[in-house]
């Protein structure tokens, strides 16, 4: 049985000390919500370190948004995975389509980065999804593929088994469209299967695959009744402690 995971991304809002209320707020809230489900919130990098401290003894998981793949030098605004370990996370996003279109970050780049999270013994959120004109043009699950196969390529299995899929297609993020729970459904499955001849039934069967994009209290239910969704990668619904609860309580 895959347990539902539900993630924040806070992208770049809150500064310390809003970081502190909001995560104060969450600890508050998910105490005796059982361990049923998993919660990870991602804050900017300069509320990670605090954030490690406050989530000692919670049940809420800490993870980035973002590193580099190198594992240090000349690379002035960058952080390495390793950094990104000493400050207490376990996970890290990785993928994210506005790191895509804003960043030009390519599915090489974004192997490089799986890959270097892994020798850190970070769990990487690999982020995958298609444009609305993708969509349009009816060629969603080759995009998907090329993502998956290409952000994959030379992963083994023992890494991959610490993976997180979230599919986030990219039409719904921030915009308050959301892919309805069939559209979503089916390329979640789509994406399992592959899994499935990329590396094992059994793998395929475990791997916990999110679905993101315009996720709120109101449709959060509906989307993850659905048989291959596992949970939520949530960005402005998360941004509030009492929507974030709601949406957790949906994936109980
Ligand atoms: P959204 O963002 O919930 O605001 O659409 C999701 C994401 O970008 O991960």
């Amino acid at each position: 049985m895959r347990k539902n995971v539900i993630a924040g991304n806070w992208k770049m809002n809150k500064d310390l000390n809003e970081s502190v209320v909001l995560i104060s707020e969450i600890i508050n809230s998910t105490k005796g919500l059982g361990s049923n489900v998993g919660i990870i919130i991602c804050p900017p990098f300069t509320s990670l370190e605090t954030a490690n401290a406050l989530l000692k003894n919670s049940d809420v998981a800490l993870g980035a948004q973002n590193m580099h793949y190198e594992s240090g030098g000349a690379y002035t605004g960058e952080i390495t995975a390793n950094m990104l370990r000493a400050v207490g996370c376990k996970y890290v996003i990785v993928g994210h389509s506005e790191r895509r279109t804003l960043f030009g970050e390519t599915n090489e780049i974004i192997n490089k980065k799986l890959k270097s999270a892994f020798n850190s013994g970070l769990y990487p959120i690999f982020c995958i999804g298609e444009t609305l004109e993708e969509r349009e043009g009816e060629i969603t699950e080759q995009v998907v593929e090329k993502q998956i196969r290409e952000g994959l390529a030379g992963i083994v299995e023992n890494d991959f088994a610490k993976i997180i899929i979230a599919y986030e297609p990219v039409w719904a993020i921030g915009t308050g469209k959301t892919a309805s729970p069939e559209q979503a459904q089916e390329v979640h499955k789509f994406i399992r299967k592959l899994i499935s001849e990329l590396y094992s039934a059994v793998l395929a069967d475990s791997v916990t695959i999110q679905y993101g994009g315009s996720v709120k209290p109101d449709n959060a239910n509906e989307l993850l009744s659905q048989p291959d969704i596992d949970g939520a990668l949530v960005g402005g619904a998360c941004l509030q402690a009492d929507s974030f609860i709601e949406i957790i309580k949906a994936a109980k």
